[in-house]
């Protein structure tokens, strides 16, 4: 009964889900059949890919740091995980916002290759 409660427990609280960052980063890089490069996640990242915006525009040149998105004001916690533990440990979140936020600055979803390249950049930042 008691065990029954604790499975209940950790169910509510999606912790069962729970993903670490380093999950996020070596399922992209299975996909991408490739390791990441940090420097060149830094390079996407500050690029606008043709665009108006890059991903920094919002998420600041240095994601430690809150941003402020560019069109609403509103203030975005940081991305990197040093800087906030929340990043990167959901998949529905972290999909449906590399979607979203890719088609806006590349105007396609990024791949898996890149999204392991900016991650491992941002785990890089201290
Ligand atoms: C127009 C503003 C804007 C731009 C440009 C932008 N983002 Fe975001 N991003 C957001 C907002 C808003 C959220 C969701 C709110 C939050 O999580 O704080 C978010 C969340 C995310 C998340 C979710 C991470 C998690 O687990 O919480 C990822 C990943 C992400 N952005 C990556 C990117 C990448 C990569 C780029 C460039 C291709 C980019 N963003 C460009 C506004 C932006």
């Amino acid at each position: 009964m008691r065990y029954s409660i604790v499975i209940l427990a950790a169910l509510v609280s999606g912790s069962v889900f729970a993903e670490t960052p380093r999950d996020f980063l070596s399922r992209f890089e299975t996909e991408a059949g490739a390791p990441a490069v940090a420097e060149r996640g830094a390079r996407f990242f500050s690029d606008k890919h043709g665009s108006d915006w890059s991903c920094s525009t919002c998420h600041t040149a240095r994601p430690t740091q809150p941003g402020r998105h560019d069109k609403t004001g509103k203030t975005i916690a940081p991305l990197a995980p040093a800087a906030n533990t929340e990043r990167f440990t959901r998949a529905a979140k972290v999909d449906k916002w590399f979607r979203r936020n890719c088609n806006d600055v590349v105007g396609r979803e990024c791949s898996a290759g890149e999204k392991a390249d900016v991650l491992a950049w941002l785990l890089t930042l201290k």
